[in-house]
């Protein structure tokens, strides 16, 4: 099968040696990419492929080792997941409630998104699944998304983790029943899990979220044919109703460029000067555009060309060019449209004039690291005033960075990515202490950045 030796890549990049890399200030950036397909919509096109009755197709999906595990878990749960060229797959799906007991640990290695959803797909299906995932992945909460599942029907069985849940074995539900969930933390993955077991429970599954989070899923369920109802609920939040049991079928799924990836090369452009890059076809769906909001509070120059809708979501150029920035306040509310951001957005507060206040950023504490220390600690090493007061991080930006330290980059991709932006722009190199966790999201990061003209080696 063409796909299986694509799996293959998808091992632990623990396993691999690490990989230093440093970054050095040269001269500007510029031209026009692409950056790969979007993590959240990939992991979801798998998944809800291999639930669906016949052929789903999927274009621009991202090949990187997060979703390569999803994947890997979706064949072991029975559908057949195959690649038939870049980007490109198509997964002959089992049905609502028709996974297969898989024969293997389902190892989902540095993903919490996958390891999450796939959890809720399988808990409300007659079959049991032992979950794993490497030393990061083991230190991450799953109780969170345990609680609502155990309360679907299926039952938990952990095996001691490192710190965290797993790894752990999941009994699905032989007799699921739907709840109403209200998440205690603005978690989209947390609203997923529970609306994929809500696919084999009858009658209607609800969540009730106090702040918008990505809608992916619900998105995706639609264009897959179930029967989601969605209705603001509060100032910002939503109530979102899914009838249970459904016959989903397969589609075609056009993946875009994901907007987490393309904000380390925009932010590079900001800081590096002379720099102007246009991102092609980035997803600006605006509960993932927090990030852009931000930025261009703080002055900075980014244009959206070539506006239109494609495979469902909004998509844009972005063109960057770099720009003077300032410190501003970062309200918490903005938090879930940008929860993946605030490392990189770290650095483009270290290269504006005054103070960024970033409010609100519990959740980062249990990321691929606690990435509100490891973001912290990223800009201290490299001669930032930073503070962390409660859940606040406090940038204090002089327009500039000193760099020359060695950034630990704790197993979490967003991390290693933002040290390599910051070198760009810093008076001396920086240095980061392992890079191999980018192929987690995204594979080519290195080489795009060399060719758009940066300096790392
Ligand atoms: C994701 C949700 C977010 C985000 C993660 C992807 C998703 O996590 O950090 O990278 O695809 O649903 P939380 O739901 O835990 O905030």
């Amino acid at each position: 099968m063409v796909g299986r030796r694509w799996f293959a890549r998808a091992r632990h990049v623990k396993d691999a040696a690490l990989t230093p890399l440093t970054a050095r200030r040269g001269g500007p950036l510029q031209g026009r990419v692409r950056v790969p397909g979007d993590k959240s919509i990939s992991h979801r096109a798998l998944i809800m492929g291999a639930l669906a009755v016949g052929e789903t197709r999927i274009a621009g999906l991202l090949e990187g080792e997060d979703v390569l595990n999803t994947g890997k878990a979706m064949r072991a749960l029975g559908a057949r997941v195959e690649r038939q060229g870049e980007g490109v797959w198509t997964i002959d799906g089992v049905g609502v409630g028709g996974f297969a007991q898989p024969q293997s640990v389902l190892d989902f290695g540095n993903s919490g998104t996958g390891c999450r959803l796939v959890m809720g797909a399988v808990a409300t299906c007659p079959i049991s699944a032992n979950f794993d995932g490497d030393a990061s992945l083991r230190k991450r909460p799953m109780r969170r998304v345990l609680e609502p599942l155990v309360r679907m029907g299926a039952q938990a069985v952990l095996r001691g983790g490192d710190g965290g849940d797993l790894p752990l074995t999941l009994i699905g539900a032989r007799d699921p029943v739907p709840i109403v969930y209200e998440p205690p933390a603005a978690s989209a993955q947390l609203k997923s899990a529970v609306l994929l077991a809500g696919l084999a429970s009858p009658g209607e599954t609800v969540v009730i979220e106090n702040e918008a989070t990505r809608d992916h899923t619900e998105k995706m369920l639609v264009h897959f044919g179930a029967h989601v109802c969605v209705q603001s609920f509060g100032d910002q939040g939503r109530r979102i109703t899914l009838k249970g049991q459904p016959e989903l079928a397969a589609a075609q799924v056009v993946v875009p460029a994901d907007p987490s990836s393309a904000a380390f090369p925009l932010v590079a452009a900001l800081i590096v000067p002379g720099s102007e890059l246009i991102l092609q076809a980035v997803m600006t769906n605006p509960l993932r555009t927090g990030l852009l909001a931000t930025l261009r509070e703080m002055g900075a120059t980014i244009e959206m060309l070539e506006v239109k809708i494609d495979g469902g979501e909004e998509i844009a150029d972005l063109r960057v060019r770099t720009s003077a920035l300032k410190g501003v306040e970062v309200p918490a509310a903005r938090a879930p449209s940008m929860i993946d951001e605030y490392p990189i957005l770290a650095v483009a507060a270290a290269f504006a004039e005054g103070v960024t206040r970033m409010r609100g950023l519990k959740e980062l504490r249990v990321k691929e690291s606690d990435r509100l220390a490891a973001t912290a600690d990223m800009l201290r090493v490299n001669g930032v005033k930073v503070e962390i007061e409660g859940d606040d991080l406090i940038v204090h930006g002089k327009g500039r960075a000193a760099g020359g330290g060695m950034v630990a980059t704790h197993m979490d991709h967003r991390i290693a990515m933002a040290a390599l932006v910051m070198g760009l722009g810093s008076e001396q190199p920086v240095n980061a202490d392992d890079t191999a966790f980018i192929a987690t999201s995204f594979p080519g990061f290195v080489e795009m950045m060399r060719g758009l003209g940066a300096d790392f080696s």
